[in-house]
């Protein structure tokens, strides 16, 4: 079956992370505006943040808006602000009540005031639940990031704080928004697409991609389950054989 309750529990992705997309042609396949499609991906959001953590998953991380959707028109930008001010509110008690941390990352200081100010105050109000921690990436660019830990190390180099040769992976994973993250196991991407869009590109280094071939609105239970089985049922090499495995 697919259901929460059948799933095993052992061998769960200890960071899962969802690049939620399709709201727009959702909405278009509905002859309705791409903003009535955002409305309902909310409502998946809310589903899969309370199965996960129902499932036992440590940590979740969700692409809610990148670097470059800050490039669509300005009324979609205006909605997809507001949902998310309007969304913080609402789900407060939610996360309270499933004992979810909520954290961000990306460039979040480019969010328009309100925005900024609701997304701090969720997360220094959960910042003590621990059953999961939700990370919303905003703003977020992968590009971005690095161009960020590089300037950082750089400017450590300079003041003697870091000496050259002594920058390694430890290093610059610690300069990333993604400093308190472990590596991501999974990464799902809904709508059929089969690209990263600029997404954790470091943190993926090792992680399974699932691609799944409907909008995320659509998005439920079942189809989490049916990610998180067939992830259970690869086989993680990292670069080693299977017989060194066994
Ligand atoms: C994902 O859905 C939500 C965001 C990127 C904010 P899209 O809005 O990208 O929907 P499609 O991909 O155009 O259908
Ligand atoms: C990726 O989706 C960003 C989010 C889901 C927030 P996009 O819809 O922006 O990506 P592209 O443009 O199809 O690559
Ligand atoms: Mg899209």
């Amino acid at each position: 079956m697919n259901t929460i309750e059948d799933l095993d529990d052992r061998n769960l992705p200890r960071h899962l992370a969802i690049i939620m997309d399709g709201n727009g042609r959702w909405a278009k396949q509905r002859h309705k505006l791409r903003v009535f499609g955002h409305e309902h991906g909310v409502k998946a959001v809310r589903e899969t943040v309370e199965n996960c953590a129902k499932i036992g998953i440590e940590y979740l991380t969700l692409y809610a808006f990148s670097t470059e959707n800050w490039n669509r028109p300005r009324i979609e930008v205006e909605t997809l602000m507001r949902l998310l001010v309007s969304s913080l509110k609402k789900e407060l008690e939610t996360l309270h009540k499933n004992d979810i941390r909520l954290d961000a990352i990306g460039n979040i200081e480019s969010l328009p005031k309100k925005a900024y100010n609701e997304l701090q105050e969720v997360i220094s109000k959960t910042k003590n639940n621990s059953k999961m921690t939700l990370t919303l990436a905003l703003s977020y660019g992968s590009r971005e990031e690095l161009e960020n830990a590089v300037k950082q190390i750089g400017i450590k180099v300079k003041n003697n704080i870091i000496s050259p040769e002594k920058i390694d992976e430890t290093i610059i994973n610690d300069h990333l928004y993604t400093r308190n993250l472990p590596d991501v196991d999974l990464l799902i991407r809904t709508s059929g697409e089969h690209r990263i869009s600029n997404f954790l590109l470091w943190q993926i280094a090792y992680a399974e991609l699932y691609f799944i071939d409907i909008f995320w609105p659509d998005f439920r239970g079942h189809h989490l389950v049916e990610a998180i089985r067939n992830y259970q049922n690869r086989e993680r090499r990292f670069g080693k054989t299977s017989e060194q495995l066994n």
